[in-house]
């Protein structure tokens, strides 16, 4: 019996022994700093250099071309309040039921939410003023203060529409003022006359002259002469990109397009879903004439969308950052918890996300292709990419596996081209992932503090190539709010040298959420979710230094990864007492032109030197392009008062080549691109 227990042991050591070699052998392949050999932990420089060795001769895998890419959902006003131009709040009315809220009664006027004087089947209420006390004197009207303010922009235009009737003929004039809140600035005004008893639409522009910008402003209406008037949809549109009509805010835009991302993934997220079924979203429903999208409440976040930014929104913000779509359909889950099961019960919904598709891609033969041209557009998207829900893990109820294979087959029937997206990954148990089918790809979410990132960089370094292929279409670092610090940065830039490294296997990620109107941050206020990577409020907008972290990487690849090696990486104590890697690292190479891009992360706070071997390159420059972003604490960060604070900067660098040692600053992210030939 001893003697049996102890051949056992003797097999199970041997097994061990041979699991070592196996994962060792396949570390050094796979090129992730080690941390088998960090016995130093520090908080300041290691006394052994750290070795990386960079095989430029020995490519480990493609760099995924669509590997940095965007998410985006309505949170933290991110599109109603943020991308979405739209300047006035509750446009519609429909926000409360009972009270026309964000809006407000100006002189004599008396203003109520109306159910019994529709616009139309979707606008089904509508505002009533009664301006029965109105004269020249003392006019009568209501004013929207915006999304925490209106922006005022010097020598620009703005596009006003309402619609509006009256009890009979009005004979008297309304008054549209774009104002200061203390009404002492009027920086511009029109006068608008024929309200009559129809419904009727009335378009016209506002001009700012050369003011100064600001956003401490109201946008007033209102009656000089006694009357009953209802409006309903009352809109302010300023300058929008690229002119866009129902577009999108420049600056925002702008941002993103400094990330060159690849892709979007929307409308969700939590978004998609909705809390209950009538919450999700309903893409039928945000297509078309704006006027007629009745717009649903959010209640995933808490707040009313009018869908003015609705599915061919989402679709023009792709096509005007040259980004291909990742299309998430509705799937049968809400959170509340509701579950379509799969059958007959659910196939309404399949056949939504089908129409879907079409509207996306259809031509003119088709139903839906044809609604988006009336629509619009004439020219198909393409797509490649669809996700069957957000987050089915959370349905306990087991109905995931039943669901995704219904909507995989009738999609890959109709369109077997497309890649079909699991939202259950590997992160979760066996029994909640998709066995019914091999779905393309699974969706892997991560939101983690910084050591947690830091400590997962290697998370995929040995992940057997067999099975689908990861969408990390949601992960951030949480660590910073509203928008992530240095200590932020940090961590994503440890992770994104991860999913580079490992971009064969992942093959597209997003950051999440994109974006936070950071106007007020009290609950109940303007951000439902800390760390978010863009900040703004009415008027101005900037990037955390996660922004410029991930900016950095997307703008700075080859399209091969490399074999990499590492010696004597360094740990550092966490906040919370814990080891794990001061450094990090991944080296791709431009097969055209033969440029290394090395990206280094230094979590000390102190600069770490580090000796840099390159073999199988011929004439690597001695000097070299370098990106580098650094601070003086991980908890510096950017805001809407200090916009750029932590930014990256361009420099050439020399003593550099084959083989050289380099100190890297304190809390820093370095790309040095050498040149090869
Ligand atoms: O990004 C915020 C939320 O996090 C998303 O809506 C959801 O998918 C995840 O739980």
């Amino acid at each position: 019996m001893k003697s049996k227990f102890s051949f056992c042991n003797k097999i199970i050591f041997l097994l061990g022994f041979y699991f070592l070699l196996l994962t060792t052998a396949t570390n050094f392949l796979r090129a992730q700093p080690t941390n088998s050999d960090s016995t130093n932990s520090v908080s300041e420089a290691p006394a052994v250099i750290p070795v990386l060795q960079i095989k430029a001769d020995q490519v480990v895998a493609e760099v995924s071309p669509t590997l940095y890419g965007l998410m985006t959902e309505d949170i933290n006003f991110a599109l109603e309040g943020g991308l979405y131009a739209e300047l006035i709040r509750n446009r519609t009315f429909k926000a409360n039921p009972t009270n026309a809220v964000y809006w407000s009664a100006v002189g004599n006027g008396a203003i109520s939410v109306d159910a019994s004087t529709p616009l139309n089947d979707a606008l089904n209420v509508s505002l009533k003023l009664d301006a029965s006390l109105a004269s020249k004197d003392s006019p009568a009207g209501f004013m929207n203060a915006g999304f925490w303010g209106i922006p005022v922009h010097p020598n620009s235009k703005y596009c006003v529409s309402f619609y509006a009737k009256s009890v009979g003929r009005f004979s008297g004039a309304l008054t549209v003022k774009l104002q200061s809140v203390d009404g002492k600035t009027v920086y511009s005004s029109a006068e608008i006359s024929g309200l009559s008893g129809e419904w009727k639409k009335f378009e016209f522009s506002l001009f700012t002259k050369d003011v100064a910008p600001s956003k401490d402003n109201l946008f007033v209406i209102t009656a000089d002469a006694p009357g009953t008037i209802w409006f309903q949809q009352v809109s302010l549109f300023p300058p929008t990109y690229k002119n866009r009509p129902n577009g999108t805010r420049p600056d925002l835009m702008e941002l993103m397009a400094g990330m060159h991302p690849s892709f979007l993934r929307f409308p969700g997220g939590d978004f998609l879903e909705g809390h209950q079924l009538d919450h999700r979203f309903d893409w039928k429903k945000t297509i078309g004439d704006i006027s007629q999208r009745p717009g649903h409440m959010n209640d995933a976040w808490g707040y009313w969308t009018t869908d003015g930014f609705g599915l061919l929104e989402f679709l023009e913000w792709c096509e005007d950052l040259n980004m291909q779509p990742v299309l998430a359909l509705y799937a049968g889950y809400s959170k509340n918890p509701k579950v379509i099961q799969p059958g007959a019960d659910l196939q309404p919904y399949v056949q939504d996300a089908l129409d879907e598709i079409e509207y996306v891609t259809g031509d003119a033969s088709t139903k839906w292709g044809a609604q988006r041209i009336q629509d619009g557009h004439p020219t198909p998207f393409t797509l490649s990419y669809v996700e069957i829900g957000n987050e089915d893990f959370f349905d306990k109820s087991g109905s995931y596996n039943g669901r995704f294979a219904q909507f995989y087959d009738a999609i890959k029937a109709k369109y077997p081209q497309l890649q079909i997206i699991s939202t259950v990954g590997n992160d979760h148990p066996e029994s909640l992932r998709v066995h019914s089918r091999t779905p393309d790809l699974v969706d892997e979410h991560f939101y983690k503090t910084e050591e947690q990132m830091e400590a997962q960089s290697h998370l995929y370094d040995n992940r057997p190539r067999t099975g689908p292929k990861v969408f990390v279409g949601e992960w951030a670092t949480r660590v910073g709010s509203p928008t992530p610090n240095m200590a932020g940065a940090l961590g994503d830039a440890a992770w994104m040298c991860c999913m580079e490294r490992n971009s064969d296997l992942v093959l597209l990620s997003s950051y999440a959420p994109l974006f936070v109107n950071v106007s007020d941050l009290a609950k109940g206020g303007s951000m439902q979710w800390r760390s978010d990577l863009l900040g703004y409020d009415a008027l101005t907008s900037y990037g955390s230094p996660s922004y410029y972290a991930q900016a950095m990487f997307s703008s700075n690849h080859g399209d091969h990864v490399l074999v990499t090696d590492s010696l004597n990486v360094p740990t550092y104590t966490t906040r919370s007492g814990r080891q794990v890697p001061s450094l990090f690292f991944d080296a791709t190479r431009d097969s055209r032109s033969g440029t290394i891009f090395l990206k280094i992360v230094n979590r000390l706070a102190s600069p770490q030197s580090v000796h840099v071997k390159i073999t199988g390159a011929n004439n690597v420059d001695s000097s070299a392009e370098a990106v580098v972003m650094s601070a003086s604490s991980p908890d510096d960060t950017n805001s809407i008062q200090d916009p750029t604070k932590i930014v990256p900067a361009t420099s050439n660098v020399d003593g550099l080549g084959a083989d050289f040692t380099r100190a890297f600053p304190p809390y820093s992210i370095t790309i040095l691109k050498s040149k090869t030939n």
